[in-house]
């Protein structure tokens, strides 16, 4: 359970504001501007996640400089009331690599894919999620939260 949480919100950790509308949208920037990733287009399916079945995210974004490394921190909520984790882990670590691809990350183009399953033993509800990426020298990479319902 802690697993399937910490993957979809390490690959939160990569979107950033300019995904669109969409109705069932999950992500939400709480970036600026100056953030070091600008993500062009990220597609998510099925939105919202359902358990028990696979959940892809193909991200298409741009580095504007090279990042070595940094931190990422976390904290992430079930219905709003309990507090799952809290947590600052290291960006390059091996959990934080096998999700969101290679660091160190180089400026230029990024793509990643990721798939997982959901378990189908993840208790229904409301999962929330806050997410501050800062490089090296506390630059902000991106800062997101994450909303959905689980049936
Ligand atoms: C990534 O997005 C850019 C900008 O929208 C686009 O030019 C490029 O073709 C996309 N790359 C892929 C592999 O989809
Ligand atoms: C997370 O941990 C930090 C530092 O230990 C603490 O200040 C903060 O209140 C915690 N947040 C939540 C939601 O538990
Ligand atoms: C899921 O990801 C793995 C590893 O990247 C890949 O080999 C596989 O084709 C993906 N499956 C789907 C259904 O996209
Ligand atoms: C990083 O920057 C944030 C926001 O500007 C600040 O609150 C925090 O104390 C800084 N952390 C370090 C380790 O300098």
């Amino acid at each position: 359970m802690l697993k399937f949480l910490l993957s979809i919100i390490l690959i939160s950790l990569l979107l950033n504001n300019s995904i669109g509308n969409e109705e069932n949208q999950i992500w939400k920037s709480c970036g600026t501007s100056n953030d070091i990733l600008k993500i062009n287009s990220i597609i998510v399916k099925p939105t919202p996640p359902i358990k028990g079945k696979l959940f892809k995210i193909d991200i298409n974004g741009t580095f504007n400089k090279d990042v070595e490394g940094g931190e990422a921190k976390i904290i992430a909520k079930f219905n709003n009331l309990m507090t799952l984790y809290n947590q600052t882990n290291d960006l390059c670590s091996s959990t934080s690599k096998a999700i969101i691809g290679n660091c160190p990350f180089k400026k230029g183009p990024y793509l990643h894919s990721a798939n997982f399953t959901i378990p189908t033993s993840a208790p229904t509800g409301y999962y929330s999620g806050n997410i501050l990426l800062t490089d090296n020298f506390n630059n902000s990479i991106t800062c997101i939260n994450v909303g959905f319902n689980l049936e």
